[in-house]
């Protein structure tokens, strides 16, 4: 196969921001006298903001007005926002800088396919912005497991699906990307999480850029 695109999720992928996520999850969680369970971490993981607080507040739900949800998760994401604020290149997951520079040296487009509005921002503070051809908009997307949004980036790269490697730790988000029309699903984590995924990798250090595009950049030298 010839790849001709590379697709990102963000968060756990190329940012160590999950867990900055997760944090602001807590702090919220803990001053509502919410449970934290064993599963919380995984449940919330690619999980936009609003289904996020819905996991949080369980079943407590129904107790919060719509007009209250919301100003929950704006609490959220201020706190969020606080968090993100000292973020600079060295919260890049290992091999992230190092695999986008070697696709943009190689001409190959690279798209953002994040559920956050706040990764503008994040790709801002992390110095790798000027990588990215194009940034999906998730609020012109329905959520991850819908492959929306990864279609979306494949249309903005000009690529057809089956054509763009995608890259993703959450489960909801490898289902979206096998769900996108043909397109191929790199898990980035845990095994156990990832099994619908085309291949899995710890980190994208161990992801072998050359076995995927090489031939992408062979044939675009032949036409
Ligand atoms: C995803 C994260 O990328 O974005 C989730 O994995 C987060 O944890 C979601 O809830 C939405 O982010 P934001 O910044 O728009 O609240
Ligand atoms: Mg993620």
């Amino acid at each position: 196969m010839i790849y001709r695109a590379a697709i990102f999720d963000l968060d756990g992928v190329i940012a160590d921001t999950a867990r900055l996520h997760l944090q602001a999850w807590r702090q919220l969680a803990e001053a509502l006298q919410r449970p934290w369970a064993d599963d919380t971490e995984e449940k919330l993981k690619g999980l936009e903001r609003m289904a996020s607080l819905n996991v949080i507040l369980g079943d407590e739900n129904s107790n919060f007005s719509e007009e209250g949800k919301f100003a929950l998760a704006a609490r959220k994401n201020s706190r969020y926002q606080e968090l993100i604020r000292s973020l600079s290149p060295k919260d890049l997951l290992p091999g992230a800088g190092e695999l986008l520079a070697w696709l943009h040296e190689r001409k190959i487009p690279i798209a953002l396919a994040s559920a956050s509005k706040n990764a503008p921002a994040v790709l801002q503070a992390l110095g790798i912005a000027h990588y990215f051809s194009s940034i999906a908009d998730p609020e012109q997307s329905a959520p991850k497991p819908s492959p929306d949004i990864f279609l979306a980036a494949a249309q903005d790269l000009q690529v057809e699906p089956e054509l763009c490697v995608a890259f993703e730790d959450a489960t909801a988000g490898v289902t979206a990307i096998k769900a996108a029309n043909g397109m191929t699903a790199v898990g980035v984590g845990n095994e156990d999480s990832l099994r619908e995924a085309d291949y899995i990798v710890c980190s994208l250090e161990e992801f072998e850029p050359r076995d995927f595009f090489l031939s992408a950049i062979r044939a675009a030298t032949i036409n």
